[in-house]
């Protein structure tokens, strides 16, 4: 019933159609159970008596492990033939003691769970009943349990992404709490293996947010199963996954939902009238339970026990039997949640994304039933408005008011084999080190209603290269159930370091424009120009370095310099390093993603429009769109990127790059223009609606003609690079024919670059020989796209990353960023780059990647500024580093962020 009315909605009406809709369906299926309670006058069979009783009593029933839980021996999920594995000398991070235990010694994995302090005797007993046990000495090796991601979306929303496995969101009506993400799992999202690669062991499956409750969530263990059936990977699914016929003598498992706020008025409704609803059927359950338990059975004589397989579900949350994730960002939104769970009594487990949290702690205590936890990224902000305050430092905010932290994924936001890095900066940001372990494990895992099982050591366990919390710390091996999931465990993965990061010191942070500063205690200086990188390491052990007007005047000796009024910075053994170059994203072009009146908005797109005559055949400069003074700007310019270069957004012909500072106050400055047109830009995808051929017919039929703007004339001659986004293998090799074809016909040569270039490593010796520069825009690499399936995915699954790849091959190969909001974490891309390459890469390289390679991809013809950037405590590709200076040559002037 009501389901014709729900199809019919048209998203152009979707509000008003949707609540309309609700309203009639509401009031049809009230009276729906006023009718069909009464069929029979006769006296009940006992049986039947029993089956109410039983029905009403799980009513009163709460969920939590079964009896005896703790004292079981194997796990319900352990598969057959399972080897023991015994973990020898591991530094064992338990999660125990509010996550400060650590312990050193052996680990045994067993039956499917995890034996801490494993008795010796044990061993023995293993060992004489001729079990295979296999033994890994960890060398010291730091040990966690399994992470735990509370909002993934592995499966329904599959990479890679194609029409037909995006099951993420229904858009039949607004209130849904009958779907199902298990109804939806697909077994073969490319995803699990990238997210065990990163030592996910267990996940969240949410339906996606387009609506109010979008439905049931269901937690998930990502290892393959015999069964290889998306129900077969479920982690202690609620009984009602089967239906509503069960032993309802059993202790009631947790169940999950998925709230999301979204246009307010309305949504506020939504919520009201779907639980009034819901609080409507539980009193009809509560008052014919409460006849047939006093056993008043002629009062509830013909009737049954009132169900409503589509309401059963959200009246379990006001029984308080769901896990329930709500999605929810600004202070407004929160508010009115807290309201809603106050009116109708139920509890929240966790608030998702939750950007303005920090700003409302006391807010968040009075939701009904407790505090949630509070599920936050940790710097991916400012995509729409409800995410625009979002703030790195919310997480320790959060946690000195008490309350719980989870960093979570929303795979495929972030990329869910990357949800440790999320922790740890958050921890580089002031979050706890124990608590950031623990807002991967034990928190997501409680949230779940799931501790008993996961996010402690009792099933999952990973063993890391390097302390968890450090910069790309990556997995050694990962057990899931006991089950070894790396086929070469530790075969790719080169050591880090053993100890937590040392984090900065964010409290107080005077911002100071300077004309001169005397930087002291700097351990090392590197610089522009010279070597075969075009990137100098100038000395160790400096000491002192000066500066003004945005110029090093003195190295060293200092002290002349020193006795002029300069504001002195010690940096603690930092470094001061060549300010970065970031490339890829519409940074000045772009603020707040989905808000079109903050950005300069996309080009025409040449294939599939119909151009307006008066642009005639001009080509878009990304310089006349600029605009400065922008969040992602600035913190990118914190970040130590002192050179933008942007290009315009679009596809096919995207138009003209050109690169300029993101320090400046407006691009009327002398000096915010460093090159005003970098390069020309042109998108050639699979994912277009224009076929490949026809691309690159158009783009053959660009280079060979004679018309157009002059900037196809300057790339016709060779003097302006082209830079193509591609991601194929095979259109990168049809693009390197191209280029071969257009040189022989005019004699020329041509300048090709590939951005993106997932594929690139497939024929890396190709684009070597060619000439051809590639820009990696994922360093840390995801099949997002069908044209990407074919990535190298880098360690702990290959040894090779594409980076490594490709400058094994002899490219001249850059790394750049696709979020705005990434760029100011270009330093940690290019980090995890270098330290995943067991010193195949080295410092001067690294920076080069981001600097001089990047520049000589874009064809950047001028010497480029001397801007440096001053690290306090570490270096610029190490978490123990923050910026406190740049020293802008470009600027005139030194900035400091002390
Ligand atoms: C544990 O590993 C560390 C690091 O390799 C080593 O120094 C230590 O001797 C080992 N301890 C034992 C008991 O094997
Ligand atoms: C659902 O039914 C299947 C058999 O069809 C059974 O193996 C499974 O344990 C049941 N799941 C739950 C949660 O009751
Ligand atoms: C790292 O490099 C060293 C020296 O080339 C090599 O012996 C070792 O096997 C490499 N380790 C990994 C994990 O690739
Ligand atoms: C430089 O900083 C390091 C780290 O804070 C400190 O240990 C060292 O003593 C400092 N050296 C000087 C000369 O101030």
């Amino acid at each position: 019933m009501g389901s014709s009315q729900w199809r019919r909605a048209r998203p152009v009406l979707f509000t008003i159609t949707i609540t309309f809709a609700l309203f009639i369906f509401l009031r049809s299926s009230i009276l729906t159970f006023r009718s069909s309670a009464f069929s029979q006058s006769d006296s009940y069979k006992l049986d039947h008596r029993s089956e109410i009783l039983s029905k009403c009593a799980y009513t009163h029933a709460k969920p939590g492990p079964p009896p005896h839980f703790h004292a079981r021996t194997q796990s319900d999920r352990y598969a057959e033939n399972t080897k023991p594995v015994l973990v020898r000398n591991a530094t064992i991070w338990t999660a125990a003691n509010d996550g400060h235990e650590v312990l050193t010694g052996d680990l045994l994995m067993h039956r499917g769970v995890v034996i801490g302090d494993v008795p010796l005797s044990m061993i023995q007993q293993l060992k004489s009943e001729n079990v295979n046990l296999e033994i890994v000495d960890a060398h010291g090796a730091w040990v966690t349990p399994g992470i735990v991601d509370l909002h993934s979306h592995i499966g329904v929303g599959s990479a890679p992404e194609l029409d037909g496995t995006d099951d993420t969101n229904s858009y039949k009506a607004p209130i849904l709490p009958w779907l199902r993400s298990i109804d939806a799992l697909n077994t073969h999202d490319a995803s699990y293996e990238l997210a065990m690669a990163g030592g996910v062991t267990t996940a969240q499956i949410l339906p996606g947010s387009a609506d109010n409750i979008g439905g049931q969530a269901f937690i998930m263990k990502l290892r393959p199963t015999a069964d290889r059936s998306p129900s077969s990977m479920l982690l202690e699914p609620p009984y009602t996954l089967n239906g509503s016929h069960f032993d309802r003598s059993l202790t009631p498992r947790w169940r999950h939902m998925n709230a999301y706020d979204i246009t307010r008025l309305d949504s506020a409704w939504n919520f009201r009238a779907a639980y009034d609803h819901a609080r409507k059927l539980r009193g009809i359950q509560d008052d014919f339970c409460a006849k047939a338990e006093s056993g008043s059975w002629d009062d509830v004589a013909g009737k049954t026990f009132p169900e409503d397989l589509q309401w059963e579900s959200l009246v379990d949350v006001l029984r308080g039997r769901v896990k329930l994730s709500v999605h929810c960002y600004e202070a407004v939104d929160l508010d009115g949640i807290v309201r809603l769970t106050n009116e109708f009594e139920f509890p929240v487990a966790s608030f998702h994304h939750a950007g303005e949290t920090y700003l409302v702690p006391e807010l968040l205590k009075k939701t009904w039933g407790g505090t949630p936890a509070i599920a936050l990224f940790a710097s991916n902000f400012r995509k729409k408005r409800e995410a625009y305050r979002g703030s790195e430092f919310a997480p320790r905010v959060l946690a000195e008011h008490g309350i719980n932290v989870v960093t979570k994924s929303d795979h495929p936001v972030v990329n869910s084999r990357y949800l440790l890095h999320e922790a740890a900066q958050a921890h580089y940001y002031g979050l706890d080190p124990a608590l950031a372990l623990l807002s991967v494990t034990y928190t997501p895992a409680t949230a779940m209603g799931m501790g008993h099982r996961i996010g402690m050591l009792k099933a999952d366990v990973v063993i890391w290269s390097s302390h968890p919390l450090s910069l790309a710390a990556t997995p050694t091996q990962v057990y899931i159930d006991g089950i070894p999931q790396l086929s070469l465990p530790g075969r790719h993965v080169a050591k880090g370091p053993t100890t937590s990061p040392r984090t900065s010191d964010f409290d107080s942070e005077k911002v100071a424009a300077l004309k001169g500063a005397l930087f002291v205690n700097v351990s090392g200086l590197y610089m522009r120009g010279g070597g075969s990188t075009g990137v100098v390491h100038v000395s160790e052990k400096v000491g002192s370095v000066g500066v003004e007007d945005g110029r090093l005047v003195c190295v060293g000796q200092c002290s002349d310099f020193a006795e002029g009024a300069v504001d002195i910075v010690d940096l603690e053994g930092g470094t001061i390093t060549p300010g970065l170059t970031s490339f890829g994203t519409p940074l000045g072009l772009m603020e707040i993603r989905l808000e079109p009146s903050t950005n300069d908005g996309s080009v025409y797109n040449l294939l599939d429009e119909d151009l307006p005559a008066v642009l005639g055949d001009k080509v878009v400069r990304a310089q006349d769109g600029l605009m400065f003074g922008g969040q992602n700007l600035l913190l990118a310019y914190r970040g130590g990127v002192t050179t933008a270069i942007t290009a315009p957004s679009g596809t096919f012909l995207r138009g003209i790059s050109t690169a300029f500072s993101p320090g400046a106050v407006h691009a009327r400055v002398e000096s915010a223009s460093i090159v005003g047109e970098v390069a020309l830009h042109v998108g050639i995808s699979m994912s277009s609606r224009i076929g490949v051929s026809t691309q690159v017919a158009a783009l053959r039929n660009m280079l060979f003609g004679e018309s157009g703007d002059e900037v196809l004339r300057s790339v016709r001659k060779g003097q302006t690079t082209l830079v193509l986004d591609v991601e194929s293998a095979d259109i990168m090799a049809t693009l390197l024919r191209l280029k071969n074809e257009y040189e022989a016909h005019s004699g020329r040569e041509l300048h090709l670059t590939f951005a993106g270039a997932t594929e690139a490593h497939l024929l890396a010796h190709e684009i070597a020989r060619a000439g051809v520069s590639v820009i990696v825009t994922q360093s840390k690499p995801y099949p997002s796209t069908w044209e990407q399936r074919r990535l190298l995915a880098g360690p702990p699954i290959t040894q090779e990353s594409l980076v490594t790849a490709l400058l094994k091959a002899g490219v001249n190969v850059a790394i750049g960023v696709i979020d705005e909001y990434n760029a100011r974490n270009t330093r940690f891309e290019v980090g995890w780059s270098l330290l995943t390459s067991n010193g195949t890469i080295d410092r001067t390289t690294a920076l080069a990647l981001a600097t001089t390679n990047l520049e000589k991809a874009l064809g950047v013809q001028r010497e480029m500024p001397q801007d440096l950037v001053a690290y306090r405590g570490g270096d610029v590709f190490e978490f123990e580093a923050k910026v406190v200076g740049v020293i802008s040559e470009t600027l005139g002037r030194t900035d400091l962020f002390v």
